[in-house]
């Protein structure tokens, strides 16, 4: 089957080890159960990945996304959940010690067949298109739970997301604002700022900007580049959730003092739950709220469309449909 993985692992040039081309199709063991890949959205996860980040050499080849929708084999359709966890294991799989994203220990999505779990797959509603549901399992997840799990925010409080643009960001645009919180963005480009206030934000500014007042919560995906803002944009109390670092993991100022001194609380978030996937799925049936899809591409391109991730030239998802 046509698929594209990482064939060798490249710190400064991730692109390299990419190769789209054939692989075996899976066997299915049992309690496993087979997906036809209809759409699978790409992540950041994906270019960490070909960086060797997450993805140690022994593992190689491995087919890269973390991210599907499709049909079962018995017909239905699907939205696949990306958290492969320990099965003895009991209560919210995010906290289970042995869990992986699918392409990291288990081949990924950005193939014609995935096979998962049969826990792992969710129904589909028919009101979601392909692209639209491939993007919920992993950004859109991350923010669902940053947001409505992590921050203590309530309806009117005020929200700071940090680089508008990438999928994980433009899907707490979303959520935010549908859920009736004031979200304010910044990114480092002026067209991202103005496509985030299109998307539902109050106002965008520029990254490291001042801001008109100090917010209640602040979601942070950037890392170093923007971790000193973050801090020093938080009301006395206030959170910030963390769920990714893209810029880097050493920030120059880890603004210490300030986190004790106006008692800040500082949460760690990653992916989230099935059940909480199923909320999501549920929150845009009912909202109308759908995925930011930046463009697509059929998985042959699939080079293409990682390269844009690479250099940052992307305001939302981009999806790889599958014929
Ligand atoms: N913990 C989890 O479960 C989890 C889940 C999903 C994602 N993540 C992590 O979260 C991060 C975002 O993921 P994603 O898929 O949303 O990535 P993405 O779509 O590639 O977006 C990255 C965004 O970060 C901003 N950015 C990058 N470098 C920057 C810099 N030097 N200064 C300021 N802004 C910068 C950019 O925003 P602007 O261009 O608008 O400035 C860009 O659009 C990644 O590191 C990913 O690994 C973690």
């Amino acid at each position: 089957m046509l698929a594209a993985y990482a064939a060798t692992l490249a710190p400064d040039d991730p692109l390299s080890g990419l190769v789209v081309g054939d692989r075996p199709t899976p066997d299915v063991p049992d309690g496993w159960a087979r997906v036809r890949v209809k759409a699978a959205s790409l992540n950041h996860h994906d270019v960490w990945s070909l960086r060797g980040v997450g993805l140690p050499a022994d593992r190689l080849p491995m087919i890269l996304g973390c991210d599907a929708a499709g049909v079962d084999e018995a017909g239905n359709e699907v939205v696949v959940h990306a958290v492969i966890g320990d099965p003895h294991y009991r209560g919210d799989e995010t906290m289970d010690p042995k869990r992986s994203l699918l392409s990291e220990r288990f081949q990924g999505t950005l193939a014609e067949e995935v096979v998962v779990p049969r826990r792992n797959l969710v129904p589909k509603p028919a009101e979601l298109s392909w692209e639209e549901a491939a993007c919920l399992p992993t950004a859109w997840l991350t923010a669902y739970r940053m947001l409505f799990v992590q921050s203590g925010l309530q309806p009117g409080g005020t929200v700071l997301v940090q680089g508008a643009g990438g999928g994980v960001s433009t899907a707490l645009i979303r959520l935010g604002s549908a859920a009736g919180f004031r979200v304010w963005a910044t990114s480092r480009d002026e067209a991202k700022q103005a496509r985030a206030v299109e998307l539902g934000a109050d106002q965008a500014f520029g990254s490291g900007a001042r801001l008109p007042d100090r917010v209640d919560a602040v979601m942070e995906t950037v890392g170093a580049a923007t971790w000193s803002h973050s801090l020093k944009s938080l009301k006395q109390g206030g959170t910030l959730v963390i769920s990714g670092a893209t810029s880097g993991a050493t920030p120059a100022n880890g603004e210490l003092n300030r986190i004790f001194f106006l008692q800040l609380r500082v949460v760690g978030s990653t992916m989230g739950t099935r059940d909480e996937l199923e909320r999501l799925i549920e929150f845009c049936r009912l909202t109308g709220v759908r995925p930011v899809v930046d463009s697509t591409y059929p998985l042959a391109q699939a080079a293409e469309a990682i390269g844009r991730l690479v250099t940052g030239d992307v305001m939302g998802k981009i999806v790889l449909t599958v014929d």
